[in-house]
């Protein structure tokens, strides 16, 4: 049904428009009933439904219903599996209809920033491609059932330390091209009925009345059409919010806010026509919702479990493996930890599940018949030494022919609203796995983590299996892979770094906690450990499997892709061992010209396919121009020089298998003002300037040396061999400094060139 809305806004009050953009209570939108605009209420998020029918709250301490816990972004993401996304948002969609929820709040795309910010297993990845691609498919999955979604933090809240009023400083580049991406690829592609804007600032001014963020970029840049919503309590000043592009305020002010907007519509300091306009974007898709109600949906928990179990066997990381895994039928076999018993699987705060059950490894392995003894060794939920369960830990590891040690982050470490202080794993672990190892050299670690942790036992374990926070089915996903009944196929969508003093962030994270400088810039993650060339536990896109891939025949095009064209790429991939399996192929993609501040590669494309033993398949990946561009500021664009590219294909960041090179040609000019500072090498760079400047460097021959005759030629060229430091010296100077060493004659010509050339660029 089309909905008039410009009409039924026409008839609304004042009062009722400035109440629209304000919550009823804690998950509910206002009704206004002689209108027939209904109630509507959102929920948590994103990993499963947090509906608080009675008392509510945003740090998921309350109750909430029955609902079903799916692994956390930090797992889904490390499937590299689109289609999985997709299959995941459709049931979160279908369940939320089925409960009557108009909005599920999330996803929550934000990067990766540190280790230790305490909100990262709910985040996606510290690389923005692949986060904005799964965000997009668990939107287009989500919505397919005419639910909305809301993406969230937007932008830079990549901290829990003073999330509410911290301003996070970075440049524009590093904005546009770490933090923004992940939105970006996802309103385009998606366009998901909502945003959440964040709590904090952004160079100083405060994510819920940036108008360069909420109406520039998202709306006018981006084409976003829904409607943006404040995480709860992210109001700064109500007015100055409307203005922005902000449109509704949660949970709401209990009327403080809205008069605020009915006195400044009164005072003519706020157009009524903004508040229609934010009105309206709320109706569009408060109507979207009501008009398209679906009595078939239902929630079925169990159904659903299934499926929470089936998906976290697609996201589990297989990070080390001599051998020993998949675990031998009979084998006499130690489960030791308390997270065997009751696994951490999800983390805490508003993503927190009232879970309808949760299964753990130790119960699946019974219920399998499998021999399997248990050990508690450590607690779930606190760092503590016990000496006697340690010592029996130790013994029954001796008696058994592997042991498993399930490790993991208490919720006290790792959760919504604070940051980790370390990368570490309590202590009271760390000490059994090294005791544990002495005595058996079969010992297979699994870990329950949102985050990397530092493993400095790692080269002495057997085999090392990563479940993340894999949802309430973690139980039954990890007896499924480590006893071979599914093949891992997880990736690491974040660098295990081998201590937190390596990350880029270490030195300006959380800030003082007003500011935090981003001063890494665009090197977040693979992108500065490559540049750095520095050894890390275990590479982005890093993951093992039970059989093994071959890559060959990559075909590049051999025609130059331009500005607007797209490319073909395609690579053959085999499974050459003996398991069935689903091997991530992956495509970065690397600045070859020379250009300065460009990391060594990028993550341009990923595929997931499945492969039978022996099964080769081609995936096929498209390139365009924004795939090889950076963001340059003085053009106010994204930009990628002519020249050539490599594309680089392989299993993971750190095991390229296959390359190529593509060539690429611009019509697009760099912005150029030519002044006295104007350095010759600026000049010879710009084809405009090139000419000219080569024409006077022809007429100063005498005064600079031997010359060539050909004016577009490199100064370099121009200079002769063997005068590296002229060389040097000539792209470096300005032509300022030219014209004082060249007399009164040629000074004058200069002034006159630098004219010319603005004229000839278009300056004015
Ligand atoms: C969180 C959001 C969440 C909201 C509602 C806030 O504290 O940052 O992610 O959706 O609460 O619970």
């Amino acid at each position: 049904m089309e909905r008039d809305l410009k009409k039924i806004i026409s008839e609304m009050t004042l009062e009722e428009k400035a109440g629209m953009c304000s919550g009823e209570d804690f998950w509910r939108l206002k009704k206004v009933e002689r209108l027939g605009i209904p109630e509507v209420m959102v929920s948590d998020g994103p990993h499963g439904l947090r509906k608080q029918p009675g008392e509510a709250d945003h740090l998921g301490i309350g109750e909430s219903i029955v609902a079903v816990c799916f692994p956390a972004a930090c797992a889904t993401a490390s499937s590299f599996d689109t289609e999985l996304m997709n299959e995941m948002g459709k049931t979160l969609g279908e369940e939320c209809q089925a409960e009557n929820l108009s909005v599920l709040l999330g996803p929550a795309v934000n990067i990766k920033r540190s280790p230790l910010c305490g909100r990262n297993f709910e985040y996606l990845s510290e690389d923005p491609y692949l986060a904005g691609k799964m965000a997009a498919s668990y939107i287009r999955g989500v919505q397919s059932w005419d639910v909305g979604t809301s993406m969230k933090h937007y932008a830079a809240n990549n901290q829990e330390y003073n999330r509410m009023s911290c301003s996070s400083n970075l440049s524009e580049r590093t904005f546009r091209e770490i933090y923004l991406p992940a939105f970006e690829t996802a309103v385009k592609e998606a366009q998901p009925k909502t945003i959440m804007c964040s709590y904090n600032k952004i160079n100083g001014e405060y994510a819920s009345e940036n108008k360069h963020l909420l109406t520039e970029i998202l709306r006018d840049e981006w084409g976003f059409e829904g409607y943006v919503m404040t995480d709860w309590g992210a109001v700064a000043d109500r007015v100055t919010g409307i203005v922005a592009g902000l449109d509704l305020e949660m949970p709401g002010s209990h009327g403080v806010n809205d008069a605020k907007i009915i006195a400044a519509v009164k005072d003519g300091s706020l157009d009524e026509a903004l508040l229609d306009k934010a009105v309206e974007r709320i109706l569009k898709v408060l109507f979207s919702y009501a008009d398209n109600r679906h009595p078939e949906a239902v929630f079925d928990r169990d159904a659903d479990h299934e499926k929470a179990v089936k998906i976290e066997t697609e996201c589990a990381v297989l990070l080390e493996n001599n051998g020993i895994l998949p675990l031998k039928e009979g084998r006499k076999v130690v489960y030791i930890g308390e997270y065997a018993e009751k696994p951490r699987y999800q983390g805490g705060g508003s993503s927190h599940i009232n879970s309808s059950k949760v299964t753990s490894a130790l119960e699946s392995a019974k219920e399998k018949g499998r021999p399997v003894s248990y050990v508690k060794g450590f607690p779930f939920d606190k760092d503590e030494e016990n000496a006697g369960e340690l010592a029996a830990a130790v013994q029954a590891a001796k008696d058994a022919e592997v042991a498993v040690i399930f490790a993991g982050l208490p919720d006290l470490i790792e959760s919504e609203g604070y940051d980790r202080k370390d990368m570490k794993l309590p202590a009271c672990q760390n000490k059994l796995i090294e005791e544990v190892i002495k005595v058996q050299p079969n010992t297979v670690v699994v870990l329950h983590n949102g985050s990397p942790v530092e493993v400095p036992w790692a080269d002495k374990t057997a085999a090392i299996l990563e479940m993340y926070f894999g949802g309430q089915g973690v139980g039954e996903a990890t007896d499924k892979l480590l006893y071979g009944e599914v093949n891992p196929s997880g990736r690491l969508a974040e660098t295990f770094p081998l201590r937190l003093e390596d990350n880029p962030s270490y030195l300006n994270f959380p800030g003082d906690g007003v500011n935090v400088d981003y001063a890494e810039g665009i090197y977040v993650g693979y992108r500065y450990y490559d540049a750095r060339k520095m050894p890390v536990r275990w590479a982005f896109g890093h993951g093992l499997s039970y059989t093994e891939y071959e890559y060959s025949n990559l075909n590049m095009p051999a025609e130059s892709l331009d500005d607007k064209g797209c490319v073909k790429v395609t690579v053959d991939v085999k499974n050459t061992g003996s398991m069935v399996g689903k091997e991530v192929v992956q495509l970065y993609v690397s600045d070859k010209n020379g250009t300065a501040g460009r990391p060594v590669k990028e993550l341009k494309g990923f595929a997931k396919v499945e492969l039978q033993p022996g099964e080769t398949k081609t995936v096929e990946f498209a390139l365009t121009a924004r795939d090889l561009s950076f963001y340059h500021e003085g053009l106010g664009d994204w930009y990628a020089p002519s020249g050539t590219y490599e594309v680089l294909i392989g299993h993971a960041s750190d095991e390229i298998a296959l390359r190529g090179e593509l060539s690429f040609k611009t019509e697009k000019q760099l912005p150029l003002y030519v002044s006295g500072a104007t350095t010759i090498g600026e000049l010879m760079a710009h084809p405009v300037t090139a000419p000219i400047i080569g024409g006077l460097m022809q007429n100063m021959q005498g005064a600079m040396g031997a010359m060539q005759s050909d004016p577009t030629e490199n100064v370099e060229d121009t200079l002769g061999t063997g005068a590296e430091m002229m060389k040097a010296m000539m792209h470096g100077m300005p032509l300022k400094s030219l014209a004082s060493f060249a007399g009164a004659e040629m000074a004058a010509q200069i002034e006159l060139m630098i004219q010319g050339m603005n004229q000839a660029l278009g300056n004015k």
